[in-house]
């Protein structure tokens, strides 16, 4: 199984999560990494390179830190642009049917905030809601997340325990299984 690691993060190089995450990553075999933010600095995005990128993968990665309860912008534009109709979703957009998507995401705030009661009211699998639509739209199977909250608190020894957690779970194929409805 080929695995394609899209990363999302404006700046990298500040990055304490994301950047070690796509490293642990680029060790692995059968992963495709992708910082797409470097590849396009001009956020010209070359819509066939990517479709063709997703073509040549079965699992398909969306690591990103979360911002606004949402993501980088340069995600949603790759999604407007890349994901269109007569390839992704319509009556002959079939290219992505039955693969598999899960997103990484970087948390800064504690998993107790994204509860009913915490100061973020919803969950993480309420506000991650579009994606799901979305995975549903493109005929993919949408897996449980990695995800991991409170990420400025962690001390670089669980930075480094994420780091290494990461491609053990984003890998794995019984992730397969944690198909969400
Ligand atoms: C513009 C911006 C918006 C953010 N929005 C949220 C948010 O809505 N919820 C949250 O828990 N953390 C939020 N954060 C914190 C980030 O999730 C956190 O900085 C990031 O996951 C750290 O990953 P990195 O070390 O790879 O940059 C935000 C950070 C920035 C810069």
């Amino acid at each position: 199984m080929k695995t394609l690691v899209l990363v999302f993060h404006p700046n990298l190089s500040d990055s304490r999560l994301n950047r070690r995450w796509a490293d642990e990553m680029d060790k692995q075999t059968g992963v495709t990494v992708h910082r797409v933010y470097e590849a396009y600095p001009n956020e010209e995005i070359d819509v066939k390179a990517e479709q063709e990128l997703l073509e040549q993968h079965d699992r398909i990665v969306m690591q990103f830190p979360f911002y606004w309860y949402s993501t980088p912008s340069l995600l949603k534009k790759w999604e407007d642009t890349v994901l269109t109709y007569g390839w992704a979703y319509g009556s002959t957009g079939n290219k992505l049917h039955g693969k598999e998507l899960m997103l990484a995401i970087s948390i800064g705030g504690a998993e107790v905030s994204y509860t009913p009661d915490g100061a973020n009211t919803y969950t993480l699998p309420e506000l991650l809601r579009p994606f799901q639509a979305t995975s549903n739209m493109i005929g993919a199977r949408y897996l449980a997340p990695y995800a991991v909250y409170g990420v400025m608190q962690l001390s670089d020894e669980q930075v480094e325990q994420t780091a290494k957690a990461y491609p053990a779970y984003a890998l794995n194929p019984q992730a397969a299984l944690n198909i969400v409805h």
